[in-house]
């Protein structure tokens, strides 16, 4: 394992589950990269459903992912990730949100905690035993500052019984770096 930053982190820590993996979720498709790292690392015959409120972001994501042929197992969806529930109906492997605006994109739109949170009581509910989820948040700016400390308090409230919830921050850079939230569904395999 490299540990270089949260994103990065994120996508070590999924690998192992990606390879048998049958259902994943893009909660915030934006350019596709997430998008296409799911649909490259799970076997052919999985699903990957993939989320975001701008056509843009599925428009940069198509293109992505048509790019590198991954277009097949992949479902584009135009809606906002609360409402994954209405077209996933789980058991869900692996989860991946990167919250915050579209790089490149309008600045000014970004998730949102209460959507953010209602999406991760979705995703929580489906996971299967074994999943895990990433949120990769960022602090740095107002509204990205209530929205990490909304993730926080969301992990922080999951049943330990029932899930593993930890968090991941580098702690010598500047500017209040991105932060690693994941959750472990606890079971036959650990997280
Ligand atoms: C930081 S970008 C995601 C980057 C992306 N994962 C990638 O690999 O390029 C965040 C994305 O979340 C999307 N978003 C914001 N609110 C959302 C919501 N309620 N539901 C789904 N997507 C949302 C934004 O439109 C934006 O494209």
């Amino acid at each position: 394992m490299t540990i270089a930053n949260a994103l990065s982190m994120a996508r070590q820590l999924l690998q192992d589950k990606l390879s048998a993996a049958r259902t994943v979720v893009d909660a915030t498709a934006g350019n596709g990269r997430d998008t296409l790292f799911l649909a490259a690392n799970t076997p052919a015959d999985a699903v990957v459903w993939a989320f975001d409120l701008q056509q843009e972001a599925l428009d940069a994501t198509a293109r992505r992912l048509t790019e590198h042929g991954m277009t097949g197992k992949c479902h584009l969806i135009r809606d906002c990730h609360s409402r994954v529930a209405d077209y996933v109906t789980g058991p869900i492997d692996a989860a991946m949100f990167n919250l915050g605006y579209r790089p490149g994109g309008d600045h000014g739109f970004t998730t949102r905690a209460e959507t953010t949170v209602a999406a991760l009581g979705s995703i929580t509910s489906l996971l299967a035993t074994g999943g895990i989820v990433t949120i990769v948040a960022y602090p740095g700016h107002g509204a990205g500052e209530q929205e990490n400390t909304a993730v926080a308090d969301f992990l922080a409230a999951l049943p330990q019984a029932v899930f593993t919830a930890a968090a991941w921050r580098m702690l010598n850079q500047r500017n209040r770096p991105p932060i690693l939230y994941i959750i472990g569904k606890k079971g036959s395999e650990s997280v």
